[in-house]
């Protein structure tokens, strides 16, 4: 196995050299802590979407808070969510395709060396994104799909076995009793708006004491999909993005239509240049309306100096949320048109 991962010029796979890159940074910090101006930073700070965000964000802020890397944070996060039998959208247990079978799409980023990782489609596999950040670290590529990424993550430890539990096979057997086939075989209804799908993805996004920031989200996905259907969790700016200059975003929602615009490159690279969090999510989804859809959708960003905000489109005025773990607290706020 050892010969497969990716090793620079140094002899070290994409890990160690990640581990390593941001060590020198930190060696190069004046010893006092008095950082120059671009090592300034709003962490340690951890946000995660939606109502399962202040059960993931407990799991991460001790991570960031006993001084660890954002990226550990953010898949200890993730992972609670993909682990949690009851939730419908991410992980073991959620919704399956049309043919019965649930399937996860994930994917990671890390700041400092702007690595990506990610699984589309991936099957039998419980911690989607875990198996996401091995893609990152012990290998060349950028994203596995399928069977082969199921054979990949077996070849890397993992354990497995069925996503199916009694709560999603009720939730399909009675889906299948009324219905022929997915909705995704529908025209599209540019202008009108989507019956709702789920889409409830998880997106965590932190950035560590030492101001790395990280990023990963998890999904299975849209309800009862086309066999083989991979949306926007696991494709760069799509489903999530960074850049350790400027911050993190994530997104949720109708992945095959927000995935066609790359609103988390797009949002960090509105705040590349000067605008908020806030303003750079609204006009990132405006991208989308502006071309005439109406979807359910959201994002979330984290600037690198702590600010952070998010916008919808379409969702009840009342559904989505965001959490934050930072040094003053928890927050769980909620996203308004
Ligand atoms: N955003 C989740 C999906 O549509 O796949």
């Amino acid at each position: 196995m050892k010969a497969l991962k990716q090793t620079s010029s140094t002899g070290m796979n994409r890990r160690e050299f990640a581990l390593a890159a941001t060590a020198t940074a930190l060696a190069a910090l004046p010893l006092n802590g008095l950082a120059a101006t671009k090592d300034e930073h709003g962490g340690p700070v951890i946000i995660t979407t939606w109502d399962f965000g202040p059960g993931a964000n407990d799991v991460g802020w001790p991570v960031l808070q006993s001084g660890g890397l954002a990226i550990d944070a953010v898949e200890a996060a993730i992972n609670h969510v993909e682990l949690l039998p009851d939730e419908f959208y991410v992980g073991f247990g959620g919704v399956p395709n049309e043919i019965g079978e649930t399937t996860l799409d994930a994917m990671m980023m890390w700041g400092p060396t702007h690595d990506v990782g990610a699984v589309g489609c991936l099957k039998r596999i419980k911690r989607a994104v875990s198996v996401a950040r091995k893609v990152m670290e012990e290998t060349q590529h950028s994203l596995l799909v399928g069977d082969d990424a199921t054979r990949f993550a077996v070849r890397m430890g993992f354990e497995e076995t069925s996503l199916t539990n009694l709560r999603s096979q009720k939730f399909w057997e009675a889906w299948v009793a009324k219905n022929k086939e997915s909705s995704a075989w529908d025209p599209e209804p540019i202008g009108e708006q989507r019956p709702l799908e789920g889409h409830d993805t998880v997106g965590t996004m932190a950035v560590d004491a030492q101001g790395n920031i990280g990023v990963g989200c998890s999904t299975n996905g849209r309800n009862f999909k086309l066999p083989g259907r991979v949306g926007d969790s696991p494709i760069a700016g799509a489903g999530a993005y960074c850049d350790n200059e400027v911050g993190a975003a994530v997104a949720t929602g109708n992945g095959d239509v927000m995935m066609r615009f790359l609103p988390t490159y797009h949002t960090i690279e509105l705040m590349r240049a000067g605008a908020t969090p806030a303003e750079a999510t609204q006009a990132a989804i405006k991208r989308i309306t502006d071309k005439g859809y109406s979807f359910d959708g959201g994002l979330v960003a984290l600037a690198r100096n702590g600010e952070h905000g998010a916008s919808k489109q379409g969702w009840e005025n009342n559904k989505f949320r965001y959490a934050v773990r930072n040094g003053s607290g928890s927050q769980h706020i909620l996203v308004k048109p």
